[in-house]
This record gives C-alpha cells, sequence and structure tokens, in this order.
C-alpha cells in the first residue's frame, strides 16, 4: 500500500464500486473458487462456456436452473448489499455499482445504477435473434424465444468465459473518471474487472480492496480483509 491518504467521503466525486461473489457469500450463494468451484463434479469453467452449451445444452441448462431456483428460493441481500444503496442513496457525487454477480441482491437491497458485466441468472438471451428478457422460470432446450419464436436457440443470459462482458465501454469511461475505486468480495482473478483496479489507479482514484483475504494485488493503496457483511457497512458508514 501506497500514498492516497483516505479522505471524508464528501470530497469524492465519482465514485465505482465493483463487486464479486464474496458480496453475495453470506447470502449463501457459493463463490466461484470455493470448494475447489465445482458443481456435479464438473469445473464451472467447463459448465460456464459456449462449448459446453453446444457440447451438452441440457447440462448447461440445468446448472443455471439450480442456481436461478435457488436465487428465488428465499436468498436474500446481505448488510453488505444494503450498507452500498444506503451509501448510494446519500452519496452526492457520482456512483457505478458494476457487479461480476448474477444473482439480483443489489437490485433487491435498493442500489440502482447497477452494471452486471456478467450478465444475470433472472434475464434469459436467444441465441439466434439476441432478444433479451426477464426470466425466472426453467429454461430447457425446447425453450422458445419470445421474439423471433426459434426453439432450442434460448440460453441463460450468462457472459461465459471467451465471451465479452457487457456494457465495457461505459464501464471503462466511468472508470477513467473516477475518484475513488472500491473492489468488494472478488478474487480478482478473471479479466477484464480484474484490471479495473489498473485503470482507476491510472486515472488517479484511490484505490481500496474490501474482502475476506488481501489478494495481494499491488494497485491497491488500502486492502481491508473481513467479512463483506461487517466489512463494507463499516466502510462505508
Ligand atoms: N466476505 C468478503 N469476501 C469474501 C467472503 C465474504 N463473506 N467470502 C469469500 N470472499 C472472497 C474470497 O476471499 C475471494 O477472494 O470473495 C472472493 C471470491 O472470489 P471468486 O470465488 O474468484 O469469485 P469472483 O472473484 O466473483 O469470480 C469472478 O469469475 O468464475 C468467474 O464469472 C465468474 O463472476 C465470476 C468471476
Amino acid at each position: 500500500m501506497h500514498g492516497k491518504v483516505l479522505k471524508p467521503f464528501h470530497q469524492y466525486r465519482r465514485v465505482v464500486v465493483l463487486t464479486g461473489s464474496g458480496i453475495s457469500a453470506e447470502s449463501g450463494l457459493k463463490t466461484f473458487r470455493d470448494n475447489d468451484g465445482l458443481w456435479e463434479n464438473h469445473r464451472v469453467e467447463d459448465v460456464a462456456t459456449p462449448e459446453a452449451f453446444e457440447r451438452d445444452p441440457a447440462m448447461v441448462h440445468r446448472f443455471y436452473n439450480m442456481r436461478r431456483a435457488q436465487l428465488l428460493g428465499g436468498v436474500e441481500p446481505n448488510l453488505a448489499h444494503l450498507a452500498l444503496a444506503q451509501f448510494e442513496r446519500a452519496f452526492d457525487g457520482e456512483f457505478l455499482l458494476v457487479t461480476q454477480n448474477v444473482d439480483n441482491l443489489h437490485e433487491r437491497a435498493g442500489s440502482q445504477n447497477v452494471i452486471h458485466m456478467h450478465g444475470e441468472l433472472l434475464s434469459a438471451k436467444c441465441a439466434a435473434c439476441e432478444k433479451q428478457w426477464a426470466c425466472s422460470v426453467d429454461l430447457s432446450v425446447n425453450s422458445v424465444c419470445e421474439q423471433c419464436g426459434t426453439q432450442g436457440q434460448v440460453r441463460p443470459d450468462i457472459v461465459w468465459f471467451g465471451e465479452i462482458p457487457y456494457c465495457m465501454r461505459e464501464i471503462k469511461h466511468t472508470l477513467r473518471d473516477s475518484d475513488l475505486f472500491v473492489s468488494i468480495g472478488t478474487s480478482g482473478v478473471v479479466y477484464p474487472a480484474a484490471g479495473f483496479v489498473r485503470e482507476a489507479e491510472y486515472a488517479g482514484a484511490t484505490c481500496v480492496e474490501l474482502n475476506l483475504e488481501h489478494t495481494g494485488n499491488p494497485h491497491f493503496h488500502h486492502s481491508f480483509t473481513g467479512a463483506a457483511s461487517t466489512l463494507v457497512p463499516q466502510y462505508f458508514s
């Protein structure tokens, strides 16, 4: 850690927060690299890919149907999600929340300006016409696109490994204008999200990490460790 004394929040004008699965862990949603990131003995990296969907769409649908049902079956936002929404309401500068998570816990906690760069569990997409729509039901190889009527081309609206995350132009533009960048609950191993801290640092922003463990990324000026539901309310109070 070096330089960049933390200032009172009202002295910042443009805050960007990046979240990862660690912020939803205490709501009961598994992170990606806990328990070796396995699901039904598949590596998640082997399920969340266009190739897996091409090879075994039913298996990929089963994976996301299970996660969608879990999200809809009683998972609640935790104090970290609520603290971020409260900060956004109280902050009089510009605020952007970029999440790698595909759950809707930030929105349910009251966050407004949210970008889901890796897509959303509660959204479906047609691989034929690219239409996206809100979806809270199981998808299958028999699902029909609401727009073009094609059957068998409906996929979870998730950005898979090898695909381009959503809203990258907007995210990079906002990072270049930021003066505070806070990363919460992410291991910082998957790009392009893992590179955001360098863009913020290059823009002159103060870069802060709130995580269960130090990631050792040298581009953070400050790194605080602890569980998100304790650390995030403390930091944003
Ligand atoms: N509070 C704070 N941090 C936590 C908590 C918690 N309760 N529990 C775990 N963490 C931290 C872990 O220490 C780890 O650094 O959250 C981080 C989770 O890291 P990953 O499992 O790698 O998840 P994430 O960084 O979100 O993965 C990024 O990779 O698999 C892809 O697309 C997927 O969006 C995902 C991306």
